[in-house]
């Protein structure tokens, strides 16, 4: 019982640790932090050029944009109230990440003169209100009542947030501080909540392979497998840029490090700013990793995140797969658990339910109903784990899934939840089409209505990519030749990586 327990808290220490972000970013964050004189400003700042696809691209559910002049002494008087607020919900270090965009348009800039028209700006500051989409798409006269809304009293901070606790229904504070009063809802019958999960599954994509980089992971013996799962990826990943990116490490794989150069390397002396600017190598685009989480946010800062962000991948992939790819797709993602999931105590697990799997899978609906049951046996047994150790998510309890309002036809009608031995009474059938409705068309229903399937958009992204990979690192002179000279040892992804900043200039496009 004591051996379980330490077991069961390693676990979740490497949860916790997998759950901050790693790589450049946090380091940057963390130097940054000390010097709070002069703190980044939180409200991100937009132009003509990129205003349409970041609002597109935002996971928020509502935009605040500033329309300013960077001559007028109001709008610099101005500033410090809007950071204050703009600090509550933008960047990873926010107390409500993901639920409002606070961004500003400086209109003296030549280039937003059209932009600012769009919007009919009639003096500065000038704060408008709406769902950023309707920003990216929308324009004309802003109405007291229309989709994009004059925030009409936002003279302070205070009042500000006032405004926008009246509309949302809210009581964001100020002074809140994270995971304090966390009013977070699980809604179990909700089924569009998936929706927001494809932001999840990005990040939890990206964090994967930052794992993978950051402990080394990548050896001869499971090289292979680490291929195998990119495949899988490039052709069922839910989001389009992950896809994209998983291809361009593929691609370039086999040049780049040959197997015979994975060798161990053990050198210890490379610190972990180039750990962490070998981790810049971002698998999801840009704007991914965000640092936070949405659907798989929890109201404690050591529960969720990245596992759930893990599963939901899982899921997904298992019901795009085509019948003949299936039995492939299981050894895939068993390897893939076995060799490169962090979390000793579940890989073992999900080794031992692989293990136990006889007869090959003909059928997607094989993959995904599999799935579908073990995480529900997980469930089953992290509920006890969690009722007798305290450690689990208070507002998110481990529940045999779906739950009856979410599929109500996944319950046969003469069955029953017993709630004694747990036994239910499953239409596999009507659970299979439900997996393929939530997992599949749902979960990338934002992606669709905001039409960041284009390929245009994307484009944008990878160039911003190649001037991000060196703009943002920071590492002292003598570091960066060391990591040059010895980045292959850290294997594959850190080869890619290498060999992308010295032939960034001849590279071509890959699409
Ligand atoms: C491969 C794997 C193995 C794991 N093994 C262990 C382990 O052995 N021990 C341990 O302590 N933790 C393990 N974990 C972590 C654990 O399962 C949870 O991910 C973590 O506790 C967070 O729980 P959660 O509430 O976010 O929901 P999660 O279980 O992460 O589920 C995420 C979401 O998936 C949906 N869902 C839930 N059940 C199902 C289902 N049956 N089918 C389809 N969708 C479902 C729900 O919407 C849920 O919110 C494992 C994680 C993974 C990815
Ligand atoms: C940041 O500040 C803390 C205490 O305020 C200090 O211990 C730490 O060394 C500082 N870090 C850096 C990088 O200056
Ligand atoms: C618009 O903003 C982006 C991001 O801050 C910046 O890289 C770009 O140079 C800006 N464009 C112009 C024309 O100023
Ligand atoms: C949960 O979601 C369902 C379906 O969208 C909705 O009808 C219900 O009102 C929601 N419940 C709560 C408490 O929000
Ligand atoms: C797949 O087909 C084979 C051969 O027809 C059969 O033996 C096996 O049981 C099938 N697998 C499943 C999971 O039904
Ligand atoms: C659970 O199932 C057992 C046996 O089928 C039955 O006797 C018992 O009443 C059930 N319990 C509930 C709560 O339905």
């Amino acid at each position: 019982m004591y051996l379980a327990v330490v077991i069961l808290l390693l676990c979740r220490l490497s949860f916790e640790a997998s759950s901050v972000p790693i790589g450049s970013r946090s380091i940057l964050r963390a130097i940054r932090d000390n010097s709070s004189a002069d703190l980044p400003d939180a409200a991100v700042d937009l132009n003509a050029t990129n205003f349409d696809y970041v609002l597109k691209d935002s996971p928020a559910s509502f935009a605040v944009v500033e329309f300013f002049a960077h001559w007028c002494p109001a709008c610099r008087n101005y500033k410090s109230h809007y950071e204050k607020v703009a600090r509550l919900f933008n960047g990873p270090d926010a107390v409500h990440p993901g639920t409002i965009f606070m961004t500003r348009v400086d209109c003296a800039l030549k280039i937003n003169t059209k932009l600012c028209d769009r919007f009919s700006v009639s003096h500065y500051p000038m704060l408008l209100w709406g769902t950023p989409s309707k920003f990216a798409s929308g324009g004309s006269e802003p109405k007291q009542d229309g989709e994009i809304r004059k925030i009409d009293d936002g003279r302070t901070a205070e009042r500000l947030l006032n405004w926008i606790n009246k509309q949302m229904g809210s009581s964001f504070g100020l002074n809140d501080e994270k995971y304090q009063h966390e009013d977070l809802h699980s809604n179990y019958s909700d089924p569009g909540q998936i929706a927001r999960a494809i932001y999840d599954v990005e990040e939890a994509t990206s964090a994967a392979f930052e794992i993978i980089l950051e402990h080394k992971m990548v050896k001869p013996g499971n090289r292979a497998s680490l291929i195998r799962f990119l495949q899988l990826l490039v052709a069922h990943h839910p989001s389009k840029r992950c896809r994209k990116g998983s291809a361009e490490i593929l691609v370039n794989f086999d040049d780049l490090c040959p197997s015979g150069m994975l060798i161990d390397n053990t050198d210890k002396t490379l610190a972990t700013n180039e750990m962490a600017a070998l981790g810049n190598f971002q698998i999801c685009g840009k704007e991914v990793p965000r640092g936070y989480w949405i659907f798989c946010r929890g109201s404690r800062k050591d529960t969720r995140g990245f596992s759930c962000g893990l599963w939901v991948l899982l899921h997904a992939v298992s019901v795009r797969i085509e019948d003949t790819e299936s039995h492939t797709a299981f050894t895939t993602i068993c390897d893939f658990i076995h060799n490169f999931f962090i979390c000793e105590e579940c890989r073992q697990h999900f080794y031992d339910m692989c293990s136990s799997v006889s007869t090959p899978f003909n059928k997607t609906r094989d993959l995904a109903l599999w799935l579908w049951g073990i995480h529900n046996k997980v469930n089953g047994r992290l509920r006890k784990e969690e009722a007798s150790l305290e450690t689990g998510d208070p507002k998110f309890p481990k529940i045999i899934w779906p739950p009856k309002p979410l599929c109500p036809s996944c319950y046969l009608s003469w069955g029953h939840e017993n709630s004694t031995n747990g036994q239910i009474d499953w239409d596999q059938d009507e659970v299979f089409k439900f997996l393929v409705g939530y997992y599949g068309k749902t979960l990338v229903s934002v992606y669709k209505k905001k039409g960041l399937n284009r390929n245009r958009r994307d484009e944008i992204a990878m160039t911003d990519d190649m001037v991000g990979a060196t703009n943002a690192v920071v590492v002292p002179v003598g570091a960066a030749v060391a990591i040059v000279v010895a980045s292959c040892a850290f294997g594959a992804l850190a080869c890619f990586w290498r060999s992308r900043q010295k032939s960034r200039k001849t590279r071509r496009n890959w699409s």
